[in-house]
Order: structure tokens, then C-alpha cells, then sequence
């Protein structure tokens, strides 16, 4: 009732909710660790698009370290925040998840409870975050491993 399945929070870390792929402690093994860093002049509350000097060229560089790339950080994106019914049912997340659709149908849909009524769903037609570009990097580096910790 407080925290909606599909919020960033929730779909990226369930705690020790049963999900999709097994139980309570399973989500465990799903865990990353995140140092962001903004970049870009914030804008004023009261600024439009056309008073905006670096037009749009703002946002998180977006960094998470894991042991497994593709059973951590790209199951998450692919598998729960791009996808309506998992780790539970309630809707895309609404932060960073994608619709998997090509062009410009945007759309993503996410239900929040209501107390005492039917949970409601509201569609969003645009993108809150939008992914420009990323990379894969092996830490510490092998030479760093080989010449310094070695
Ligand atoms: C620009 C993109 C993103 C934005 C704006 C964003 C925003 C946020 C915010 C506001 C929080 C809650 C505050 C905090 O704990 O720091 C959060 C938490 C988190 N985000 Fe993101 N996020 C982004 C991308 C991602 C991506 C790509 C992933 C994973 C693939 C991710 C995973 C997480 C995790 C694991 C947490 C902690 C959840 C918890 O344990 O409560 N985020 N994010």
C-alpha cells in the first residue's frame, strides 16, 4: 500500500519480497552498488525549453558495480524495470524503464493502491530518463591487478 510495486526502488530492489525468480532471499543475489554523478547546470523551476543554455545537456552519469554484468545490472533494466508484470505485477518503473517498442510509442503504465479501492493505472507517454550512451569496464583494471595488487 505504501510503495508501489512499480516504483524505481521497489523494481530495482525488492528486499525480501518473492519475486519472479524464487524466493525471499533471492533478491540478494541481484544487489549492485551506485555512485551517480550529475552533470549540467540544473535549471530554474520557472525556466522553459527555450531559455535552457545547454538545451536538454543534463543528467546523471549513472555508475553501479557488480560481479555479473548480464545477471545484475542488465537483468534488472531488461527483465524488471522494462517489463509490467515482474518481480510483481503493477506496471513499468516509471524512472528508467523502457516500453521494448521502437519509435515513438513511449508509453509505460504503472497502477498505484488506492486506499480502500481499486489500484489505478496511469500511463506516461514520455521518457523521464533517456539513455545516451554507456560502457562495460572491467575493475580494478588487469593491469592494476597484474602490476600494483598483484
Ligand atoms: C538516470 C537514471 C536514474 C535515476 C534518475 C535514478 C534515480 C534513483 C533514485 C532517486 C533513487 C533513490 C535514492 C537513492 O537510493 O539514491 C534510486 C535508487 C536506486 N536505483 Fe536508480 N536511478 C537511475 C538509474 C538506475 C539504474 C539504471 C539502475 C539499475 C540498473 C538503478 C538502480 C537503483 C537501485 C538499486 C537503487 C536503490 C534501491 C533501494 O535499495 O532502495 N538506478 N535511483
Amino acid at each position: 500500500m505504501i510503495c508501489p510495486h512499480a516504483a524505481h526502488i521497489r523494481k530495482v530492489n525488492p528486499r525480501d519480497d518473492g519475486t519472479d525468480t524464487g524466493g525471499t532471499n533471492d533478491t540478494l543475489a541481484r544487489r549492485i552498488l551506485r555512485r551517480g554523478i550529475p552533470y549540467g547546470v540544473p535549471l530554474s523551476d520557472t525556466a522553459t525549453e527555450a531559455d535552457d543554455p545547454l538545451k536538454g545537456n543534463r543528467g546523471l552519469l549513472f555508475i553501479s558495480y557488480q560481479t555479473s554484468i548480464s545477471d545484475q545490472f542488465e537483468f534488472l533494466v531488461n527483465r524488471w524495470t522494462n517489463q509490467k508484470n515482474v518481480p510483481k505485477n503493477g506496471g513499468h518503473d516509471p524512472v528508467i524503464g523502457q516500453n521494448g517498442k521502437l519509435g515513438d510509442n513511449r508509453s509505460r503504465q504503472f497502477e498505484i493502491a488506492l486506499n480502500d479501492s481499486p489500484s489505478e493505472t496511469f500511463s506516461i507517454t514520455r521518457e523521464w530518463v533517456i539513455p545516451t550512451g554507456g560502457g562495460y569496464f572491467f575493475a580494478p583494471s588487469i593491469s592494476a591487478l597484474k602490476n600494483v595488487l598483484a
